[in-house]
């Protein structure tokens, strides 16, 4: 749970840590500001000063003028892309530096290097645009921006594929093969226009007529967390709570989302807890901190996770603690930033400038 923090703040009590935290926000006022992922333990997401998702938090810090120390209480991809939208003076801080992202981790360079260069006949970047999920490391947003192509999130998913396939005749989509293959279908392709590039085969496992065909070629990847959920998981729900609303998050498989009430990112989820009338009962296919946090936000309505088997804990935003928020901030001098360095960071900040534009 901790990573090698002194002492001091791993035996706090939660009482001493919340007044370390208080002080030091205070002493560093309008020069400091916590940005909290709605996946964020309970207690984090209250020293938040904003508190949203991905695609959220990315363009609040890219308007932050004043503050020099943004503190992002998230994964890493996420403190990234908080530096590569800040000015130079500003420095991202992730007060658990082991806090990753096992899906960014399924697309390594080294892997989409050798697709791209075998995608070359089939066009290269004058056929093809690639689009990456927030989800990536800054490497694999560079490619993108250098490509021409740019990054979306589950917010904005429609409009970046949009984007991409009014310019070029396909789109490379990284990482998340659920993401990319329910967009395609809410955008109206059918199975028969994706392809799924499993990088752990020659060629991605494909053959020519398959990648010549192709609209939609997507990376084999995917969120253990949201693959946990089945459609055996919506019936029994649906047979238990015959008034039950199934939400889920488009990281879960086709054949989850396919049936659910509702399928959207973070921020369409948190809306539609608030929005529901009181008596609703909604089942949440997605994070259980969010889950539980919905739950507990809103007293009112029934809000429950949608498996009623297994927790999906992101056990990567589940690192950061109270305990690392209070060292974070009183020791940001010695600590090391999230710094993607140059020419990284200019070619991952084409990228993600697309993404803003992109509704
Ligand atoms: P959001 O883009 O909805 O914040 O989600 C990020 C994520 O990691 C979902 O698993
Ligand atoms: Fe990554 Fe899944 Fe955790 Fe989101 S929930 S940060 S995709 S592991």
């Amino acid at each position: 749970m901790f990573f090698n923090l002194p002492q001091e703040y791993r035996e706090a009590s939660a009482g001493e840590l919340r007044e370390r935290i208080t002080t030091a926000r205070r002493k560093l006022d309008r020069k400091l500001v916590i940005l909290a992922h709605h996946y964020q333990r309970i207690e984090v997401v209250e020293f938040g000063d904003h508190i949203g998702d991905s695609y959220a938090l990315s363009k609040i810090a890219a308007a932050q003028e004043e503050a020099e120390i943004i503190v992002f209480c998230g994964v890493h991809f996420m403190a990234e892309a908080a530096d590569i939208l800040t000015a130079g003076h500003q420095r991202v801080f992730l007060p658990n530096p082991l806090a990753g992202c096992p899906m960014a981790d399924m697309a390594e360079m080294a892997d989409v290097m050798e697709a791209w260069e075998y995608l070359q006949p089939f066009g290269g970047a004058d056929k093809i645009m690639p689009v990456s999920y927030m989800n990536t490391a800054a490497r694999l947003k560079a490619f993108t921006g250098k490509n021409g192509g740019l990054i979306c999130t589950s917010s904005n998913a429609v409009g970046a594929l949009k984007y991409a396939l009014d310019r070029r005749e396909k789109v490379f989509f990284f990482p998340d093969e659920n993401l990319g293959y329910n967009t395609g279908l809410k955008m109206g392709f059918g199975p028969e226009d994706m392809v799924v590039w499993d990088f752990t085969r020659d060629r991605g496992g494909l053959t020519e007529e398959q990648l010549e065909r192709a609209r939609i070629v997507l990376w084999k990847g995917h969120c253990h967390v949201h693959t946990n959920f089945t459609a055996e998981h919506v019936a029994e729900v649906r047979a238990k709570h015959p008034d039950v609303q199934v939400i889920v998050h488009p990281e879960c498989k086709a054949e989850v989302v396919s049936i659910a009430d509702g399928a959207g990112s973070t921020k369409y989820i948190v809306d539609y807890c608030e929005k529901a009338p009181a008596g609703s009962k909604i089942a949440i296919g997605t994070e259980i901190n969010l889950i539980n946090r919905m739950a507990h936000l809103h007293p009112d309505k029934t809000i429950f996770e949608l498996s009623g088997l297994t927790c999906p804990v992101c056990a990567n935003m589940y690192r950061t603690t109270l305990n690392d928020l209070a060292h974070c901030l009183e020791n940001y001098e010695s600590m090391k930033p999230i710094q993607v360095p140059e020419p990284i960071r200019s070619d991952a900040l084409l990228s993600l400038e697309r993404m803003l534009e992109v509704q």
